[in-house]
This record gives C-alpha cells, structure tokens and sequence, in this order.
C-alpha cells in the first residue's frame, strides 16, 4: 500500500503545481484566480453545516488532509490546526503558505499525532479518505480528537455500487488508493462514532462514475 500512496502523493503534488501553473480549465478559473475560487469553494462546503462563518470564531478546528487551499486558510476560529504531509511541497508552490496562521503538522492523519484526545470542536476531512494509507486509521484519528458532542464536516466522492469501483482506470485509478460506495462510508463512520445529522450524494456521476458526498454530523460519545 506504502508504495501506491507514495505514488499518488507525486500524482497529488503535481495536480497542485499544475493548476498554479495552469489554472483550474474545466472549471474556467485563471491561476491568479485560484485562490478565490477555493476560498468561495471552502466557505460554500463549510455553511454545509447551517451554522454562519462566525460561529466557528472561537472553536478548535482541525482540518484532515488540507492541501494548500482547505478549509483553515478561510476563517478565523480560535485554533486551526491541520495535518498535511505534502505541506512542506505546497509551501513551494503557494506564497500565501508563507504567512499563514495554521498550524501544519507534516504528517500522516494515521498518527501517533501529537493531539490530545478530545481537543477539536470541529473535525474536517473533505476530499481526503480516498487518498490515505490507512482510511480506518484515519477514522480512528477523527473519532479520538473529536470532542464528545463536537462536529465532523465530511466529504467524499462515493461509488454507488462495487461493480462501479472496479471500472476504476487509469490516472484515477492512481491517484485514489480507496474507494466507498456510499453505504460504505455510512457503515465506517458509525463504527467510528460518527453520527450524521445531514447528507447530501449528488444523484448524477461525475466523469468517473464517482458521486460527490457530503455530510456534517456529531462525534457521539464512545
Ligand atoms: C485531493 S487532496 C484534497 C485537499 C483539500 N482537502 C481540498 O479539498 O482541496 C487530498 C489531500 O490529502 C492529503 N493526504 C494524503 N494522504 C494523507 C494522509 N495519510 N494523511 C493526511 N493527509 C493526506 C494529500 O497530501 C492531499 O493534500
């Protein structure tokens, strides 16, 4: 697995240098525009929670596999930490890393992370469990530093069957280490104590055959 991650980790790094590059085509966005487009972007995914911007203000927010662009680098909370391996790569790339006010821990979310248990009001992981070594792990994390009766603000882009994910080619296929379908994704966040309050599973696929899944809910208490 160590091996196949390590791969799409390079697949990752150069999607990000190229859109600093390029911009975002697809999406018609210049790279001078691409942090506006992700600040619009993160702050659209994190009113998913039907609280206003400024009710994070004075939480604890950590945020699961960032990038360069995620959630923390929007808003103004009383803490932001976030756990980003190839942060020291992105650093590179995007100047707006130089002055920063998160705390990025150049880490894998699988841990040990040096959080202590409980600390986060708020846990995000958008676009990131497909991407990890060990998504259980991961999950274990999010659960542990999650206060009891804290938030998780989660998205993944889920299959709707097993037959869809064992389409997955190519560059995709590469770049993605897991796949979920949707009722996965139900099934492990419950077992980890993850109890959704709200989801929202786009019904049309994407040009992978993959559907955008997004849910806010509770961390319950162990
Ligand atoms: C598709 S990007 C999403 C970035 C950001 N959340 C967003 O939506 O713009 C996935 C990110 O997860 C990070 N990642 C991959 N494996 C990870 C792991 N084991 N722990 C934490 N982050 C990881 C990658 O480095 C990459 O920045």
């Amino acid at each position: 697995m160590i091996d196949k991650w390590n791969n799409a980790q390079v697949y990752e790094l150069g999607y990000w240098k190229y859109i600093m590059e390029n911009g975002i085509v697809c999406s018609n966005v210049t790279s001078d525009k691409i942090y506006e487009f992700q600040r619009k972007n993160m702050l659209e995914t994190l009113l998913y929670s039907e609280r206003p911007i400024e009710f994070w203000k004075d939480k604890i927010i950590i945020e699961f596999g960032s990038g360069p662009l995620g959630v923390c680098e929007f808003i103004d909370d009383k803490e932001k930490i976030a756990i980003e391996p190839l942060i020291n790569e992105y650093r590179k790339i995007y100047n707006h890393l130089q002055e920063s006010d998160v705390i990025y821990l150049d880490k894998c979310a699988e841990g040990p992370l040096n959080i202590p248990d409980g600390y986060a009001d708020l846990v995000v992981s958008i676009n990131m469990l497909d991407h990890v070594i060990d998504p259980l792990k991961v999950l274990n994390e999010i659960n542990r530093i999650c206060k009891t009766n804290g938030y998780f603000l989660f998205h993944v882009n889920v299959y709707l069957s097993e037959s869809d994910i064992n389409k997955k080619s190519g560059m995709h296929l590469d770049l993605h280490p897991h796949s979920f379908t949707k009722i996965k994704i139900f099934e492990l966040l419950e077992s980890y104590n993850l109890s959704v309050i709200k989801f929202y599973c786009c019904p049309e696929p994407n040009e992978q055959n993959e559907h955008h899944f997004i849910c806010f809910g509770v961390k319950k208490k162990c």
